[in-house]
């Protein structure tokens, strides 16, 4: 992005010391500053990267050695999985996590209401590179709402004439004080498919702790979670719809260190629980009708 679109975005929507653009690295940022909180948003993917509501510390995680390049997936945040979710079902080299996450989305859309909500609306921009992955008319929108809370929606339409099938995630990266001093509650009698363990199936009891690699996709189940963060003495409520599975992953040390972008003993300040459609829980969306994933989080 060229300093000239920097310009255009800024008179497009800037509002001075409440909406601005900047480039961190390659990517263009739209951050936004209000009575509630701070928040950024990477135009490439349309993925919140910061949300920090006054008073608190930061609630999404971002990896200190996240590398902001055009094309490439940023490590932190709230990446856009879709239109599947972690490897393509029949194409191997088809990208993980699809491709909505390393394409531009342009804002259409910039709103504050009487209270100081701030809402941005996202459209993702189909290019070249994708265009023979997905061979649907599928529109595909995200609407953000930023205040002491934070609620995300993703909606894919279908104007194709026929049923076309989805899996995805709004895959958070959640900062805490300290994962061995954070417990996930919420899940309790779930059944999950481990990762770990060659995806076999398993029923959850009690809450979730963290003391190696965790890589879980709970199945058919909206339950809010709760992310308890000792460490910080906070709370992270999750609550969703339209979402049918819960991934929770933390990579721990090996396969941190193998990633290359997590930062140096990054896997101890942050937890994903990504709201999803997945496995089993694959959505089927029928023509002339769209789906919606929502998440609203807040800190107590
Ligand atoms: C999670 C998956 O959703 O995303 C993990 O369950 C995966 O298996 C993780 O490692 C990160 O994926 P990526 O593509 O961003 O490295």
């Amino acid at each position: 992005m060229s300093e000239i679109s920097i310009e255009s975005f800024n008179k497009k929507y800037g509002i001075e010391k409440k909406i601005w653009f900047s480039e961190i690295g390659e990517i263009t940022v739209v951050n936004i500053k209000t009575s509630h909180c701070e928040a950024s948003i990477a135009m490439q993917g349309a993925q919140l990267i910061n949300w920090t509501p006054v008073g608190q510390k930061p609630v999404i995680w971002l990896s200190q050695d996240a590398r902001l390049v055009n094309g490439k997936s940023i490590r932190g945040g709230i990446p856009v999985c879709w239109p599947w979710f972690g490897a393509h079902d029949s194409q191997t080299h088809f990208p993980a996590h699809g491709y909505a996450r390393t394409v531009q989305w342009e804002l259409f859309e910039v709103n504050e209401n009487e209270k100081g909500t701030v809402e941005l609306g996202f459209k993702l921009v189909p290019n070249q590179s994708v265009a023979g992955m997905w061979p649907f008319s599928c529109p595909l929108e995200l609407r953000i709402r930023l205040d002491s809370f934070l609620e995300v929606t993703l909606i894919t339409q279908n104007n194709d004439s026929q049923p076309v099938k989805i899996s995805e995630a709004l895959h958070t990266y959640f900062a805490v004080g300290d994962i061995r001093k954070t417990r996930v509650s919420g899940l309790d009698g779930c059944f999950y498919l481990d990762k770990v363990k060659e995806f076999a199936r398993f029923q959850q009891a009690g809450d979730i702790l963290f003391t190696s690699e965790t890589d879980r996709v709970y199945l058919d189940t909206e339950n809010t979670c709760v992310i308890h963060d000792e460490a910080w003495q906070r709370k992270i409520h999750i609550e969703k719809q339209g979402s049918q599975s819960t991934v929770v992953w933390n990579p721990w040390q090996n396969k941190s260190n193998a990633m290359g972008d997590m930062g140096a003993e990054g896997y101890l300040s942050m937890l994903c629980v990504e709201s999803a459609n997945a496995a089993t829980n694959v959505v089927v969306i029928e023509p002339g009708t769209e789906h919606r994933l929502m998440v609203r989080y807040h800190v107590t």
